[in-house]
């Protein structure tokens, strides 16, 4: 995880146009949502299809790190790889949470 962080910022430094998530497919985290039924979880708590939960005003995720250790707590039992989780990332970033 820290050698990650240190790639990660080491791209930000040279590429003014990388986000937290720029190696994510944004349209496989999409799908991987709807695969892995996110939302039919986040639905019990807030209603609706579940996507809410992403732009809640309660929520504590403030950076890439606390969003990326959130999909980690509640894929548990799904053991997604690193690339799932940078791809589910980067949809939930470009769609909802705007890290830079
Ligand atoms: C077992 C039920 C469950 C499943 C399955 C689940 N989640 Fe969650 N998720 C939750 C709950 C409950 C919360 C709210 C946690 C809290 O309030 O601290 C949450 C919160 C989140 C948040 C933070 C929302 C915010 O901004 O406050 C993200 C991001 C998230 N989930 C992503 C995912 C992703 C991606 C998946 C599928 C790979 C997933 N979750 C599957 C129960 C689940």
């Amino acid at each position: 995880m820290k050698l990650f962080m240190c790639v990660t910022l080491l791209c930000l430094t040279c590429s003014a146009y990388a986000s937290p998530f720029a190696k994510g497919d944004v349209e496989n985290g999409k799908t991987l949502i709807a695969e892995y039924e996110c939302n039919n979880c986040h639905a019990a708590k807030v209603g609706g299809d579940g996507s809410a939960i992403f732009n809640r005003s309660s929520s504590r995720i403030r950076n890439a790190d606390d969003m990326l250790q959130q999909i980690t707590r509640c894929s548990g039992s799904m053991h997604l790889d690193a690339k799932e989780q940078q791809d589910i990332g980067a949809y939930l970033n470009q769609k909802y949470y705007k890290f830079k």
